[in-house]
């Protein structure tokens, strides 16, 4: 297949939203308890933070890390999290049918998003609990001190303010499954109310109202509609939330799903517009994708998620530790490219999660931590998206999907840092069996030589399905891609049929 992109230096969507590398790191499963935390591992440091994890961690790049959920945050204690570990209390979480020991809790967070060089968005509870709750915790993370709550944050060793300023509203609360589910006009009423509460603590904080868990919602627009037109005022951005999979081995509109995920995109940025102008409103509400992946949730996605996972109680079970394939971080790349596309509106997102519950990096009890497929896209684009994001024109060969129709072979994104002198395009072959040979025409950059040229698809003797696992880490990565040339300002390129490049 053939396939043109066009770039000029003067067509530009807005800088690179840095905070659209972030991640998610929930008390589910694995994530915080033997994957960020584990006292007693051979690399543990003396506060319990595993250093292979963090390494890994820093080497994939995240900007921001939203903690501590996800559905477990509405049903959980903050307070829970503070204090001599030893008096906190053992609870029952009812998200994900677990034994909280609470022995990791805000300040152990704190200090591990310093190890790890990440912005922290904290989410609080508006499920079962409310404006109160919220004001208190803003007080205790962000107040100086002399008051009730900041005297006990520094009685509990923390003397500086944590200066928190991205705070989510909830979670996923027009989800039947949430502790605490509401009805639009109810969540709407409760997050303004909190919101204005919020920022007479602080207000030099961000808030992110819930938006939908994704766009086959009944309620999706309508939940944004009536959400926003209580909170316009108070809030600064409101979530989307989605995940993505292969149904029936129709690889061809897995491939395509960048396409679902921009028109979703471009849904909520046409409800937020509409309210905005109905509310005659001069302030900008941005989105906050702050829940998004590849995940194979067969039976999850429906108002059973919690069911699902219902055996004994344990502490930290084995909760949905997909292993990622070559295809999957093909796809992960392209959604990348969709949220990069829309960074003049989509100013943070997070892909979910960190650590072992559906995430780019995994690790094993005492044992060692490794980088899923998926890790590898989120890497270099953490890394090389800079500057100024490029409004690309793209003529493609087509290819048929069931879900989505015809669409472009190639899917691409482009950077262009002025500071450095540097284009950084990244580029997927949707196509299963074929290569495509791609030009790019950078006018007006005088495009001089390639810096660097990697590539990640099915690796020697394996297939699209190939994943990483422990006994082979490596299996699948990023090598170099060959034949990449410049000839009068137009860089030539072959992708490998089924690929993902930059
Ligand atoms: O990331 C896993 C779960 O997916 C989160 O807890 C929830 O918000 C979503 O349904």
């Amino acid at each position: 297949t053939r396939a043109r992109i066009t770039i000029d230096r003067d067509f530009t969507i807005a800088d690179v939203p840095r905070r659209l590398f972030g991640s998610f790191v929930e008390h589910m499963g694995r994530c915080v308890y033997t994957g960020i935390y584990e006292p007693g591992h051979p690399t543990a440091d003396d506060r319990g933070y595993r250093k292979d994890v963090l390494e890994l961690v820093r080497e994939l790049g995240p900007t921001v890390v939203r903690y501590p959920g996800g559905n477990f945050v509405s049903g959980y204690l903050w307070e829970d999290g503070i204090g001599p570990v030893a008096e906190r209390p053992r609870r029952i979480d009812g998200a994900w049918h677990t034994i909280e020991t609470n022995e990791f809790g805000l300040h152990e967070f704190m200090g591990w998003a310093r190890e790890a060089d990440v912005e922290v968005m904290e989410a609080i509870n508006l499920g079962t609990r409310g404006v109160e709750e919220a004001r208190a915790l803003v007080e205790y993370a962000n107040h100086p001190g002399g008051t009730y709550w900041s005297d006990l944050r520094r009685r509990n060793g923390a003397e500086d303010p944590f200066d928190i300023k991205l705070w989510c509203l909830g979670n996923e609360l027009d989800g039947p499954w949430q502790i605490g589910h509401k009805t639009a006009h109810e969540y709407g009423r409760l997050a303004q109310e909190t919101a204005k509460a919020m920022k007479l603590v602080d207000d030099s904080i961000e808030l992110i109202a819930v938006g939908s868990s994704n766009r086959y919602m009944e309620t999706f627009g309508s939940w944004e509609h009536t959400v926003l037109t209580h909170a316009y005022d108070e809030i600064d951005y409101i979530s989307m939330h989605e995940y993505y999979q292969e149904r029936s081995g129709d690889a061809a509109s897995f491939l395509a799903e960048a396409v679902g995920m921009d028109a979703f995109i471009d849904g909520v940025v046409a409800t937020i517009d509409a309210v905005k102008a109905a509310g005659k409103h001069t302030k900008q509400v941005d989105i906050s994708f702050d829940e998004w992946n590849v995940w194979y949730a067969e039976g999850l996605d429906s108002a059973d998620q919690i069911h699902q996972v219902k055996k004994e109680w344990r502490e930290h079970p084995r909760l949905i530790e997909d292993e990622y394939s070559v295809t999957d971080a093909v796809v992960v790349g392209t959604l990348l490219n969709s949220l990069l596309r829309h960074g003049d509106r989509v100013r943070i997102a997070n892909q979910a999660q960190l650590v072992n519950v559906i995430a780019p990096i995994r690790s094993e009890e005492g044992g060692s931590a490794w980088r899923q497929t998926i890790f590898w896209p989120f890497a270099r684009m953490a890394a090389l998206a800079r500057g100024q994001i490029l409004r690309l024109a793209v003529s493609a060969d087509q290819i048929a999907t069931e879900k989505f129709g015809d669409v472009d072979v190639i899917d691409a994104a482009a950077t262009w840092s002025e500071a450095d002198g540097r284009v950084a395009l990244f580029v997927a072959n949707r196509g299963l069996s074929e290569a495509s040979e791609v030009s790019v025409d950078l006018r007006g950059l005088g495009a001089a030589r390639v810096v660097s040229a990697e590539v990640l698809t099915i690796p020697e003797g394996g297939d699209r399905h190939t994943s990483n696992v422990e006994s082979a880490p490596d299996a699948v990565g990023l090598v170099p891609l060959t034949g990449v040339g410049v000839q009068d300002g137009t860089v030539h390129l072959t992708l490998p049929p089924l690929s993902w490049a930059v």
